[in-house]
């Protein structure tokens, strides 16, 4: 049995909850704070670490290895099926501006390049059939060809969502300099909405205290918004990823000052960026796993002012929301909540003293970083997403990826298109699911190696000629389509 069906049926639940000490699934979010000698604190982040991807292994993985993995497993049953082998060559689609109402990109954000491209230029898609240097290519099943370009973002907006969505390491890794991945990142038929995988985060964005360099993140915004996509800011307060003065400061920390670098921190890049964002992930992964849904006691934040400080940054954010009159949304964001349990109940607690507080919150970001075979049910999954949206907040699928094996067998593929089927069917079947975002297209340039040892293939495309060659659809592209279109067809 694995440990999600261990967890979902209670056993290990229990298990994990008797161990002392903890908060438990009965977590709450309180005023009071814990001052804690700095000299404690695990430091997990560095700005000299040579890479985004050396400083990531390093202080986020960890956490992530143990608590999205455990062992593989193949004896998740869906009786969805799809079509699983195509090969074609060529799609090519004219681009379209993809929003056009009141509430698209353009409009939001009068300092946005979008308002000068709503028509965008040529996103055509060429995809090939699977060749030479894929991983393993006789077993890689590929995606139906549509002939008419029409793709996820087109079918989320017609099954009632805001987007399909992806996040992109720009500026950061090579994706830039990749005409075939920016061809793609640019197909407004598959992608409404854009996600930094990197730049918006603390070491990037304030990496001396109280000097603020916005340069890469306005770079992301206006790439997104030259095709017209809404931008889901990511993140402002997270244990990774944070610069040196803030993990190994030269005067100990206090309640007191680091609250205050908590404040000005998300006040400041909210007020700087304003609307430009359509949400933001004001907190990012506060909760532990083991007890689950206990606060993650590695983090800085936690370690010095308590759970308080997941307070602190919700109304940084929401007085800055105010002063400027906003209207981008607050979101808090983590990783095993999208199926019921301890922790998807600790999550419930924020929003639910967050809102007892008057303090803004207006959805819940579901990671999903699932890994083939484990993925939740879609059953599970919808009960999830309605157990958040009945507390009066939204819920979004963020950073959606189904990892396996490598390499991958012909059996995993096919129940990597179901496992992908599931969650984003979850989304459509739930109204207050505003969209899907996958954490990048192209396995090419995905976190999962590098995090997860000889774990990948977890992402929609795959490039088999390398960097700046065409990209392959896998069939996990239709597995998303279906669960779209399949919604919009029962639409009356
Ligand atoms: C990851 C990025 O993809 C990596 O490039 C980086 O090294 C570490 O962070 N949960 C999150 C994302 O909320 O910010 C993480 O992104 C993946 C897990």
């Amino acid at each position: 049995m694995s440990v999600r069906s261990l967890l979902t049926t209670g056993l290990l639940a229990a298990a994990v909850l008797a161990s002392p000490p903890g908060y438990g699934n009965t977590v709450t979010v309180t005023a009071t704070k814990e001052v804690t000698k700095y000299s404690t604190i695990t430091k997990t982040a560095s700005c000299n670490a040579p890479s985004k991807y050396t400083s990531h292994s390093k202080s986020h993985s960890p956490s992530h290895s143990t608590s999205h993995s455990s062992s593989h497993s193949t004896s998740h049953s869906t009786s969805h099926s799809t079509s699983t082998s195509a090969t074609h060559s060529s799609i090519t689609s004219s681009a379209t501006s993809s929003a056009t109402s009141k509430t698209s990109p353009s409009s939001r954000s009068s300092t946005s390049p979008a308002s000068s491209s709503s028509t965008s230029s040529s996103s055509s898609v060429t995809t090939t059939s699977s060749s030479a240097s894929n991983t393993n290519p006789s077993t890689t099943i590929l995606a139906t060809a549509t002939a008419t370009g029409y793709g996820l973002n087109d079918a989320a907006k017609a099954a009632g969502k805001l987007w399909f969505g992806t996040a992109a390491d720009i500026p950061g890794t090579n994706e830039l300099e990749d005409f075939y991945y920016m061809q793609e990142f640019n197909n407004t038929h598959d992608f409404g909405e854009a996600t930094p995988g990197n730049i918006m985060k603390f070491m990037f964005i304030e990496p001396e205290q109280g000097v603020f360099d916005f340069t890469g993140a306005q770079q992301f915004i206006d790439l997104a918004h030259a095709t017209d996509k809404y931008v889901r800011c990511h993140n402002l307060i997270w244990k990774s990823e944070l610069p040196t003065w803030v993990t190994d400061p030269a005067v100990p920390w206090t309640n007191e000052t680091l609250s205050a670098v908590v404040y000005e921190h998300v006040y400041n890049v909210v007020t700087h960026f304003g609307d430009q964002c359509y949400s933001w992930d004001v907190v990012n992964e506060a909760l532990a796993d083991s007890p689950a849904g206990s606060y993650d006691n590695s983090s800085i934040f936690y370690d010095v002012i308590g759970p308080a400080y997941v307070v602190d940054a919700f109304q940084a954010a929401t007085d800055a929301v105010k002063n400027n009159s906003l209207s981008v949304k607050l979101y808090y964001n983590d990783y095993n909540i999208e199926f019921p349990g301890a922790k998807s109940i600790a999550a419930q607690n924020i929003v639910s003293e967050l809102k007892a507080r008057n303090i803004q919150i207006d959805g819940v970001g579901l990671e999903s970083h699932f890994i083939v075979g484990e993925t939740p049910s879609q059953a599970s999954q919808t009960t999830n997403m309605q157990a958040f949206t009945a507390l009066g907040v939204d819920v979004a699928v963020t950073e959606l990826d189904v990892r396996l094996p490598l390499p991958p067998t012909a059996a995993d593929e096919t129940q990597q298109v179901a496992d992908y089927y599931s969650t984003v069917a979850a989304c459509v079947a739930v109204k207050g699911c505003v969209g899907v975002t996958v954490w990048d297209f192209d396995d090419n340039y995905s976190w999962i190696p590098s995090t997860f040892a000889g774990q990948g293939y977890g992402d929609l495309f795959l490039q088999p000629g390398g960097s700046n060659t065409p990209l392959v659809k896998k069939a996990a592209y239709d597995g998303c389509l279906e669960a779209l279109t399949g919604a919009a067809e029962s639409s009356p």
